[in-house]
């Protein structure tokens, strides 16, 4: 029977590294022979692309609107025929996420209840539960500075007081659910390279599993 693969999460504040790790650990996992799809949350499915317009104000929609939204998006994400996370593992590759349901727990509180985005969620969790989850920490002003260095255009959430809340949100929510959820720390304030080498410790054992 067809093994089935490992499912890994990367989680952090704006800047904090993800989408430039996830890309240097496919590129690896690829080398090394190992099956791997790639994906990201918001998605660019049509729900994706509803909450994109969305953050950058070109369709309204209020902060529970799109809380409501990232959970459809995700539920199709995991589920969808054709390109959902489901079918690849159950293929046999590996899939690794930029961003999942901790995103969730850090983004829209307090524009709605722990609680609630949590309980919304646990319909995901009990769909597909992340093997890993990798959250690379770095401070706000890193995050900050690394933003407006990258980009033109800056959307709603960015900015010092947003970010420092999504900072604490996330630390509150990994207490909520340590020994339930596999998350690890890593430093992200270092160099690409000291960063991707952690990473790379953690997940090749994984996956020999
Ligand atoms: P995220 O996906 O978490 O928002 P990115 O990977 O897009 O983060 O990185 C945001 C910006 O920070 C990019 O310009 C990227 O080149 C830069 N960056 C990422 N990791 C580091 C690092 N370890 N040191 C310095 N700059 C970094
Ligand atoms: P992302 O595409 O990772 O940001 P970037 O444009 O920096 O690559 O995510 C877009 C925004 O969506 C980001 O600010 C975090 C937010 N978000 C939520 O608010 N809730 C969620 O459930 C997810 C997955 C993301």
């Amino acid at each position: 029977m067809m093994q089935r693969g490992k499912f890994i999460v990367f989680e952090g504040i704006d800047g904090s590294g993800k989408s430039t790790q996830v890309k240097l650990l496919t590129e690896r996992l690829k080398a090394e022979n190992h099956s791997v799809y790639q994906t990201f949350e918001p998605t660019n499915s049509p729900i994706g692309s509803l909450i994109r317009n969305m953050l950058y104000g070109r369709i309204e929609g209020d902060e529970k609107t799109l809380a409501a939204l990232y959970l459809a998006d995700r539920l199709d994400h995991i589920q969808n025929t054709t390109n959902g996370m489901l079918k690849y593992l159950e293929g046999g590759k590996h899939v690794i996420s930029d961003r999942y349901y901790f995103s969730s727990y850090a983004y829209h509180v307090p524009h709605v209840s722990l609680d609630w985005v949590v309980e919304a969620n646990r319909i995901c969790a009990e769909l597909l539960r992340p093997d890993l989850i990798v959250f690379i920490d770095i401070s706000t002003e890193t995050s900050l500075e690394r933003l407006t260095k990258g980009r033109s255009e800056l959307d709603k959430f960015e900015n010092y007081e947003r970010i420092s809340v999504v900072r604490k949100n996330y630390f509150e929510a990994f207490k909520r659910f340590e020994g339930i959820e596999n998350v690890v720390l890593i430093d992200g304030n270092r160099s690409f390279e000291a960063v991707a080498e952690d990473i790379w410790n953690l997940v090749s054992p994984l996956l020999t599993e």
